[in-house]
């Protein structure tokens, strides 16, 4: 499923990305364009972030 459309990222993609070590929304932006255009999906992609990091 898209988290951010605006770069056609998926949850996957994000979860892919904490797996690897990405843990701040920051990273997320570094490594994957998330939240770099309107910014709407940022509270998804915390979320997709934060689940993943506390099932690992
Ligand atoms: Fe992610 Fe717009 S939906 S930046």
């Amino acid at each position: 499923m898209y988290v951010c459309l605006c770069n056609g990222i998926t949850d996957s993609q994000i979860r892919e990305a904490a797996e690897s070590g990405c843990d701040s929304l920051r990273d997320l932006r570094r490594e994957l364009g998330v939240g770099s255009q309107c910014a709407k999906c940022a509270r998804h992609a915390r979320q997709v972030l934060r689940d993943t990091r506390n099932a690992m």
